[in-house]
């Protein structure tokens, strides 16, 4: 059937409906098929990349709820009701890229970009759950995510700059404070 992901038959195609990067949207997933075929396949959210397949290696890193998820791991019908945000849903509306994109890019914070996705996932979070990181604490929450490139030390100056222009865009005084 068109607009179905994979050519192997196994169990039966359902609806599965989620908030996909803020936008109601309505896949239909056989129950073998992984969160990542979907978003790749039906939804053409090539950001979304699949490297080892077995959750090691981090590069399909989706925030499920919030919370970095391996992709190839989550089951598509296991998305039913949630919100799934990709690479994708990290610029805004006019296509500006996030800060944390901007980082990346000024710190050349990558070689081949494959693992990239992931890490600008991941790092989403570890700014909501730890704005006052240390390098340390960076290194120890994106262990998780694997660079074949070897682009560690650019990632982690990426991060820390980042963690470090928020802390200033919070510290400033604001019109209320004069
Ligand atoms: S492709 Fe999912 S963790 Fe490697
Ligand atoms: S930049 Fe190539 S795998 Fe990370």
């Amino acid at each position: 059937m068109e607009g179905e992901v994979g050519t192997n038959v196994v169990g039966e195609a359902l609806e599965v409906s989620f908030v996909l990067n803020g936008r109601a949207t309505t896949v239909r997933a056989r129950t073998h098929h992984t969160l990542v075929d979907v978003l790749r396949d039906q939804e053409h959210l090539y950001g979304v990349r699949e490297g080892c397949g077995v959750g090691m290696c981090g590069a399909c890193t989706v925030l499920v709820d919030g919370e970095p998820q391996s992709g190839c791991l989550i089951l598509a019908v296991s998305a039913e009701g949630r919100e799934i945000t990709t690479v994708e849903g990290l610029e805004d509306a006019s296509g500006e890229l996030s800060d944390i994109q901007d980082a990346f890019v000024r710190h050349t914070a990558f070689q081949c970009s494959y693992c990239t996705s992931g890490f600008l996932l991941a790092t989403k979070r570890l700014l909501e759950e730890i704005p006052d990181a240390s390098p340390h604490e960076v290194k120890t929450y994106l262990a998780g995510n694997l660079c074949r490139c070897g682009s560690y030390m650019k990632i982690l100056a990426a991060v820390t700059d980042l963690l470090e222009r928020r802390r200033t865009v919070a510290l400033a005084p604001t019109k209320e404070d004069a």
